[in-house]
């Protein structure tokens, strides 16, 4: 099948999303001004740049009602946010956060969830998420929109802190099987990290990084 307007694939869902997958998810918590918290997904999310550690994610649709999303209005007064990691483990919290209710509720609290403070910037990150990027706002790229009621837009951020559990640390790398990240497809569906193989690159030698993938990759074998 082929197809351009993106509301005539003729198929009964659109399968848009489900072809660009696995997505990983961004679970940003913010602060408003007065310092309510806040929590939620973006699966339009990924990492840019290693260094400096750069992320992009996209709140876009506005909450039912009208508006931008709070995940936006909180990091635009604040400049801060934090990216969690969500694991299979913590799939039902992360559901119940992305729950469209009002600014002033705290999703921490709603989904049972318990802030941990942030090293480099004021909003706390999720102590039960395996891993957490503390980011400062870089600027938001407003991108098109279709639809006269939607924006559109891309959330820069630059990593200034990464915590990861120990306990998902093995031999010197996160160990993908213990850290189990969850990961968006498309419709109502999601997938989770628990295997994986190595590739080496035909150009390896030029990169110290894949030089270290590859030693580890042959001691797996
Ligand atoms: C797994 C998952 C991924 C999501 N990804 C996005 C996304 O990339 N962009 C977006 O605008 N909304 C996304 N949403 C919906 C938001 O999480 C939802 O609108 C939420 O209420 C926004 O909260 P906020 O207003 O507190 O920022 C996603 C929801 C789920 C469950």
């Amino acid at each position: 099948m082929f197809y351009e307007d993106p509301r005539n694939h003729g198929l009964a869902y659109n399968p848009f999303k489900a072809i660009i997958a696995p997505r990983p998810i961004a679970w940003v918590s913010s602060q408003d001004t007065e310092g309510v918290l806040n929590l939620a997904p973006y699966s339009f999310f990924n990492a840019m740049a290693e260094f400096p550690p750069t992320i992009v994610f996209a709140p876009n649709n506005p909450r039912p009602g009208g508006g931008r999303k709070d995940t936006l209005a909180n990091i635009e007064a604040t400049n801060q946010f934090v990216v969690n990691l969500c694991h299979y483990d913590l799939r039902d919290q992360m559901n119940t956060s992305s729950a469209h209710v009002d600014p002033e509720v705290d999703e921490f609290a709603l989904s049972g969830l318990t802030p941990a403070p942030s090293v480099n910037v004021k909003p706390p990150r999720v102590k039960e998420a395996l891993a957490a990027l503390e980011c400062e706002f870089m600027f938001r790229v407003r991108l098109p929109s279709t639809n006269p009621k939607a924006e559109n837009n891309a959330v820069f951020g630059k990593v200034v802190g990464i915590h990861i559990d120990d306990s998902i640390i093995v031999d010197g790398r996160v160990k993908m099987e213990l850290y189990r990240p969850l990961s968006r497809l498309g419709y109502m569906d999601y997938s989770v990290v628990d295997n994986v193989f190595a590739i080496d690159r035909p150009d390896q030698d030029l990169d110290s990084y894949d030089k270290t993938a590859r030693k580890h990759s042959d001691k797996d074998k």
